[in-house]
């Protein structure tokens, strides 16, 4: 990325997002003739169920393709209203949502309406890979609490206490975790809550967009649900993205106290005017329709989950804990440090590991430094069990030169 004289100082503060850095190598690399196994995905690769895409059709049929309000339609924010209290126990009246262009959108507006310079953002390692540079291009300061494997990637709630300061103005929590598939039981929650009532000047964000996938016993429950009593300090993120396989749409929303949404709806009005009248015509049929579709594609990923952690499981030199949510593998390769490829040079990083699957096995993965916590790499199974099998098979087959 070249900047120029002409790109202001805030720009020139953050990066590109790494994931998607990552895809487009994957594309340059496609189109140069390689053949690629990509487990970089972000996305659910099943298509918008199809009755979403029917209310879209007719949204467009009937004329629905005008401006909106700049918090979204009343019907939008009605179904979101009904959605959170069915899948999360949550009472939220329309006017407490706002909707945005995918739940990026309401997080970097969350931090324009509300931090000022020398705010700080408590966020835990492994993080998703925007909170930071959101932060810093609205002139606050990420304060990152390190990752904890032996704690299932959690934050602890000393290790939360302590990160929290006068200048906090924000802690992000998200669950089902990406990168690491960390989940919070109930009971954690509560002791996460407890620290939080200490520190009444602390918005906390709660990044829900991976909620409808979980596996096994695990189950997602809102911080909100759990501690009513903070509901006033609150941002629920959301959005169709995932749980509707709707990346495309971009459609999400914010839940929370009456002056951030409107904070966020003044914002909105100035840079967006309003997400698009299709996407939120197509998002009520999400929210309020048949949920089905969620819960096959819950059981296809629980499939692919138990294959990708079976095959992963026989490869020397790689360790992960199975991800209790979302659909990605963050898997430990410290063992792999230090190891000579087969043209002599070593493996030193991350960074390394992944060019060395890239260039040298033919599949696509992240390095763990974009998610803050090395030596670790980040495999998604948003895939089919074909693409599943045959990337675990070049992993294999590409770690085993380090081994002899
Ligand atoms: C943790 C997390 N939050 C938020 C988002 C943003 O999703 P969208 O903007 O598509 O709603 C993503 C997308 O990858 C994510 O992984």
């Amino acid at each position: 990325m070249t900047s120029s004289k002409f790109t202001s100082d805030r720009i020139n503060r953050i990066q590109p997002s790494p994931t998607v850095a990552a895809n487009a190598l994957v594309t340059e690399l496609r189109n140069a003739g390689r053949d690629i196994v990509n487990m970089t995905i972000g996305e659910p690769d099943f298509d918008t169920p199809m009755h979403i895409v029917d209310a879209a059709v007719l949204a467009i049929a009937k004329g629905e393709t005008h401006y909106t309000p700049s918090n979204g339609t009343v019907k939008l924010r009605e179904a979101i209203s009904l959605k959170l209290s069915r899948d999360n126990g949550l009472s939220y009246q329309p006017d407490e949502i706002v909707a945005g262009n995918g739940g990026k959108h309401i997080i970097s507006s969350a931090f324009s309406a509300t931090l000022n310079a020398g705010d700080e953002v408590v966020i835990h390692a492994p993080y998703w890979v925007s909170y930071p540079d959101l932060a810093v291009l609205n002139d606050a300061q990420p304060v990152i609490i390190p990752g904890n494997e032996e704690n299932r990637f959690l934050v602890s709630p000393t290790e939360l206490r302590n990160a929290l300061s006068s200048k906090t103005k924000w802690v992000v929590l998200n669950y089902p975790n990406n990168p690491s598939g960390a989940v919070y039981s109930g009971v954690e929650l509560e002791l996460i809550a407890e620290v939080l009532r200490d520190y009444p000047h602390v918005l906390i964000m709660l990044d829900e967009i991976y909620e409808h996938f979980v596996y096994g016993e695990n189950r997602h429950v809102s911080l909100a649900a759990v501690a009513p009593d903070l509901k006033e300090r609150i941002l629920i993120v959301n959005g169709a993205s995932k749980g509707y396989a709707m990346t495309g749409w971009r459609l999400g929303y914010g839940a929370g106290p009456k002056w951030m949404i409107q904070a966020l709806t003044k914002l909105i009005s100035q840079t967006a005017t309003c997400t698009s009248s299709v996407s939120q015509a197509a998002a009520i049929a999400a929210f309020r329709g048949e949920q089905k579709p969620v819960h096959d594609m819950l059981a296809i990923y629980e499939t692919r989950r138990e294959l990708i952690c079976n095959q992963l499981k026989e490869i020397n030199g790689i360790s992960f804990i199975p991800p209790a949510g979302a659909f990605y593998l963050y898997v430990n390769i410290s063992q792999l440090l230090g190891r000579t490829k087969p043209d002599g040079t070593k493996l030193n990083t991350d960074d390394d590991v992944v060019e060395f699957l890239l260039k040298e096995g033919g599949v696509a993965t992240v390095s763990g430094k974009a998610y803050g916590m090395s030596p670790f790499i980040r495999i998604s199974f948003a895939s089919s069990s074909e693409v599943i099998e045959e990337g675990c098979l070049r992993i294999k087959e590409t770690l085993k030169k380090l081994f002899k």
